[in-house]
């Protein structure tokens, strides 16, 4: 008999000592906030905090509550990769190093860099055995084969002599890191809740499983990288899948931001416990706005993915806000900068940007109107989280469809009201009913 507690792998479980292989992912502002992530490490689970846009104090302070409530180390926290500010993710590592967190998500990373190899090889000793252990997990979220390759790798020679010559790593630490892989856990994320590469899990999944094996053979690693599966996951059903793919483990995201414990405003709890699969749409995002990077975002009783989307179509089709009808001005001032002009939000904006950008947008005046696009993208996503109800229709609400099957599944039952719903209370729920679904095929399948 298959139980909620015998899926995914137990060289997962173990590790992080959890009854189940599920973990929740982090999610920004502390939107997976402390509670969320005490919730689930007291429950049999792993829960990541959501750092992203919060303070190095505030991280500090989380780090030391989750230490203070929770026993064990099943708990990490989100690092997201920022090409303008590599000095904070200095400075979180070194947060991390020094308070023992033993566990960390690091997500839109596109190449390896020197401060996840460090936090990787900080402390690394070698076994009785002859064995190369790390002190520090790192799960790597991916979504592309040429992103996770690197991470399955050893650490580039010239990153650990880099580390070595900066005095980061010791000697010891830089010849064993060619014995353990980058990143010991590659979290696979097919279409998700915010950022995506809108990737089919069944199409990414077997093939970055091939990759991981391969790596591991050819390394010779004398531990496992485990795979997990995410995006698209609010059902047993699709859990049930990810694990008969041969997922170590699984990771939920959307679902979250509707618990009681998420850092989400209630006013939009609210809006997400009523959406459904298909009340979500894909729009640029404010970090990327200059490419075709899109996010997946709530589309139902808002206007933020329509006025996302022609900010967009408009910087594409001009070089310079000059260029613009009158039209096209007065709409953008009317209903997207609440009849701010374009000079006012830009003179607001170079109060607090880097002093490069501002530079730039002086000389470059498509770089100007990208600068003061963003502004919109900045303020919906604050607006949301800070539940400022009276911009609702430009909230910038980060979700997936996933949400939508979640409350098809608890439709009339009391989950249907979200005040019931507690993270690790939704997630035994999904495990133990993802493995009553496998029970009842397997049961099925024996008679046929
Ligand atoms: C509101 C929200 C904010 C998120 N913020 C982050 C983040 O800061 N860092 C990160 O790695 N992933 C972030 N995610 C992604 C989740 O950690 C998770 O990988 C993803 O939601 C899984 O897909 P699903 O939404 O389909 O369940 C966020 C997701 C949501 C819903």
């Amino acid at each position: 008999m298959i139980l909620a507690e015998s899926l995914g792998c137990d060289v997962y479980k173990r590790r992080h000592n959890i009854h189940y292989a599920y973990a929740t992912g982090g999610m920004y502002y502390g939107i997976a906030s402390q509670e969320l992530v005490t919730a689930m490490a007291n429950n049999g689970f792993m829960g990541f905090f959501g750092a992203g846009g919060l303070s190095l104090e505030k991280i500090e302070e989380t780090i030391l509550f989750l230490k203070d409530n929770i026993q064990n180390t099943n708990y990490g926290i989100n690092i997201l990769y920022n090409h303008i500010l590599s000095a904070k993710e200095s400075a979180i590592i070194d947060l991390l190093l020094k308070h023992e967190i033993r566990n960390v998500e690091a997500a839109s990373f596109p190449i390896v860099t020197p401060e996840i190899v460090r936090y990787r090889l900080k402390g690394a000793y070698r076994t009785k055995d002859g064995a190369v252990k790390s002190l520090n997990n790192v799960m790597a979220k991916v979504s592309r084969i040429e992103v996770a390759t690197p991470f399955m790798s050893p650490a580039p020679a010239n990153i650990i002599e880099e580390l070595l010559v900066g005095g980061k790593i010791t000697k010891a630490e830089a010849e064993m890191s060619c014995e353990i892989p980058v990143a010991n856990e590659i979290c696979i994320e097919a279409e998700s809740a915010g950022h995506t590469d809108r990737r089919v899990a069944n199409i990414v999944f077997p093939s970055m499983q091939k990759l991981r094996d391969k790596s591991c053979c050819e390394h010779k690693y004398s531990e496992k990288i485990c795979i997990g599966l995410a995006g698209g996951i609010g059902t047993p059903e699709a859990i049930a899948a990810a694990f008969v793919m041969g997922a170590d483990f699984i990771l939920t995201g959307s679902i979250n931001q509707c618990t009681i414990e998420s850092g989400t405003h209630p006013y939009v709890k609210e809006l997400l416990s009523k959406m459904g699969i298909e009340d979500t749409d894909f729009t640029p995002t404010g970090d990327m706005f200059e490419t075709d990077a899109k996010i997946q975002v709530l589309r139902k009783g808002v206007l933020f993915p329509v006025r996302a989307k022609k900010l967009q179509e408009i910087y594409n089709k001009y070089n310079s806000l000059l260029e613009l009808t009158s039209e096209e001005k007065n709409f953008l001032i009317d209903k997207i900068f609440n009849g701010k002009s374009f000079d006012e939000i830009y003179n607001e904006l170079k109060q607090y940007f880097p002093s490069a950008i501002v530079e730039q947008a002086e000389h470059d005046p498509k770089a100007k109107m990208a600068l003061i696009f963003k502004d919109y993208f900045y303020k919906s996503i604050k607006n949301a989280y800070s539940g400022n109800v009276s911009e609702k229709l430009n909230f910038q609400i980060h979700i997936g469809a996933a949400m939508g099957a979640f409350n098809d599944y608890v439709a009339g039952t009391e989950l249907a009201d979200h005040s019931k719903r507690s993270a690790p209370k939704i997630a035994k729920i999904l495990m133990e009913d993802a493995a009553k679904k496998l029970n009842a095929f397997y049961n099925g399948f024996q008679k046929n």
